[in-house]
């Protein structure tokens, strides 16, 4: 069973390299944001809490946050594993992801870390919001998420390393390289 956890300021290329992991090794992916955005575009009273939240470039409540990811892994009939995308963003998710996959008999394979200095990070999030329209990829909401990205989510590379699963890799450069990087990541722990 593999459990990844792919780690990374916005615009690092979570989503994207999640699709190439998904691919190769047959896991689910849970993308928090996804789940968030499809209750915003189905109209769910959760939906019109996200978006206010989202908008505004802030983290949607542990609590909500956690029980969202529960019943999502709940829905998974044990294939080989799952690539988490997005969760956790607070040390209170990572704790929380522990305890829920130790009930399970499993644990975290590998936390990777996509790094990508920030004014790449802003060019490609200006750029995908003039092609997709997303919404919270304007320039003054970028700005919000780095800095939560900065004060909420960064701190879990400290605790990933005490765990023993940070892997850190290089996130900027050709899309082959960065997914080869990532492969010898996990192969090397699996
Ligand atoms: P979420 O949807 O997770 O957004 P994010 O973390 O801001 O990250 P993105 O999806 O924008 O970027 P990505 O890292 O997936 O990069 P991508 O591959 O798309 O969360 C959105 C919001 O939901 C949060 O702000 C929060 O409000 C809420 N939320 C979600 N999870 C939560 C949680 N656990 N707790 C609380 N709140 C939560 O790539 C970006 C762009 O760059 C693309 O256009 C891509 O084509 C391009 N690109 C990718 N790789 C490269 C490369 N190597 N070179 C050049 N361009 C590249
Ligand atoms: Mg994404």
């Amino acid at each position: 069973m593999l459990n990844i956890v792919i780690f990374g300021a916005p615009g690092s290329g979570k989503g994207t390299q999640s699709e190439r992991i998904v691919e190769k090794y047959g896991l689910d992916h849970i993308s928090t944001g996804d789940v968030l955005r499809a209750e915003i575009a189905a109209g769910t009273e959760l939906g019109m809490t996200a978006k206010a939240l989202i908008d505004h470039g802030q983290l949607i409540p542990d609590e909500l946050m956690i029980s969202i990811l529960a019943s999502k892994l709940d829905k998974l009939a044990g294939g080989n594993g799952v690539i988490f995308d997005g969760f956790p963003r607070t040390i209170a998710q990572a704790e929380a992801l522990k305890v829920m996959l130790a009930e399970r008999g499993q644990e975290v394979t590998a936390m990777i870390e996509l790094d990508v200095p920030e004014d790449e990070l802003m060019d490609r999030l200006i750029k995908r919001g003039q092609l997709s329209g997303r919404a919270d990829d304007n320039e003054e909401t970028i700005k919000k998420r780095l800095v939560v990205y900065n004060e909420q989510t960064s701190p879990l590379k400290e605790w990933y390393k005490n765990e023993g699963k940070h892997c850190y890799i290089q996130g900027s450069g050709e899309l082959d390289r960065i997914f080869a990087d990532i492969v010898a990541a996990i192969d090397s722990r699996k």
